[in-house]
């Protein structure tokens, strides 16, 4: 199957490219590396350097003529969401207007579209929380990721495309930026690694669904053919609070480490776990990397890392 994946050099895009490419299919990555990078981009897919406001765009779609569009592409920060809402909405709400607009011109049959599961309910009143929980973000970001949403969905009606849409916990694993804000993951593993304490923010027993990245490649499998027109939850269905995290990082990287608190976050959300039965019953998915095999599958790729790259050089490129 010819699927184009934008995001495809960020961390969550270029695992599902990794995983696409060995299934066989043959996999076209857009990305502007604004946070993602050529080096994530696996051996076998090619990469066009572009924006997807980008006039490039569309004759990247005219040509490659995808049959399905997995759209990773994003301003994929909570942070930068608060401090530039705009910016948030252009990229997130307006691009993937555009990219359902050039999936449903150039023949595509199915948009698989990464929602956050973390941000759309904002603070859920029922945990675990399902998908027909009333949508209330706390952030810009919950708001434009749920606007993407809608833009997938009117591209149902209105040209009959095909969608799922995968509304992911919080995912962890190889390939996520340590230095970014998002990823407490990580960021504690990049911190103890280098011997730094951790900064928890607030009390740190904010409840999040930390998810495997390798668990999110196999929904993005299985969403190739099942899910048709689903919104679903990706997710372990369980919570666990920063402080867990922390513990569990020290363990994995080999503690004991520090840590400090900060002050808490705006925007975040408290406790959320996500409701996963449905993504059980129609695409035939679960979790199955448990918190302590992913932290240590993480530990185990940025210690690697570190190995490959001396001291004072910098991995972006
Ligand atoms: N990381 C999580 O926990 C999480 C949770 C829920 C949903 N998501 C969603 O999954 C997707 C991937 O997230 P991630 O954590 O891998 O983030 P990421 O920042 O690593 O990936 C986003 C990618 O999109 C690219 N990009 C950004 N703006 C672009 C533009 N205008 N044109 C072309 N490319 C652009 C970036 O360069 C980057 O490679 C995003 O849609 C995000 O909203 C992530």
């Amino acid at each position: 199957m010819r699927i184009l994946v934008t995001g495809g050099a960020g961390f969550i895009g270029s695992h599902v490219v990794e995983g696409y490419l060995a299934a066989g299919h043959e996999v076209a990555v857009i990305d502007n590396l604004s946070t993602g990078r050529r080096a994530n981009v696996p051996r076998g897919a090619a990469l066009f350097e572009v924006d997807i406001h980008a006039r490039e765009t569309e004759r990247i779609f005219a040509e490659f003529r995808p049959e399905v569009v997995n759209h990773h592409a994003a301003q994929s920060s909570v942070k930068v969401s608060t401090e530039d809402p705009v910016h948030d909405m252009e990229v997130n709400g307006a691009g993937t207007a555009r990219i359902i607009e050039l999936a449903a011109r150039y023949g595509a049959r199915k948009v698989i579209y990464a929602s956050s599961g973390g941000t759309v309910y904002g603070q859920p009143e029922i945990l675990p929380v399902p998908e027909d929980h009333p949508i209330r973000p706390l952030s810009p970001y919950g708001v434009s990721k749920y606007a993407g949403e809608l833009y997938v969905q009117w591209g149902a009606r209105a040209f009959g495309l095909d969608y799922t849409i995968l509304r992911y916990g919080n995912a962890y694993g190889p390939r996520q930026d340590p230095t970014g804000e998002a990823g407490v993951v990580a960021i504690f593993i990049g911190r103890m690694l280098s011997g730094q304490p951790c900064i928890i923010d607030g009390d740190g027993l904010q409840q999040k669904d930390y998810l495997y990245v390798g668990d999110i490649v196999r929904a993005n499998l299985l969403a190739l053919e099942r899910g048709s027109g689903a919104v679903l939850n990706i997710g372990t269905g369980r919570g666990t609070n920063v402080l867990e995290i922390f513990r569990a990082v020290e363990a994995a990287v080999g503690g004991p480490a520090a840590y400090e608190h900060g002050p808490p976050r705006p925007g975040d959300v408290r406790a959320v776990w996500l409701d996963v039965r449905r993504a059980e019953e129609l695409l035939g998915w679960r979790a199955e990397v448990s918190l302590e095999e992913g932290i240590a599958r993480t530990a185990a790729w940025f210690r690697e890392q570190r190995a490959l790259t001396p001291p004072g050089t910098t991995p972006r490129g």
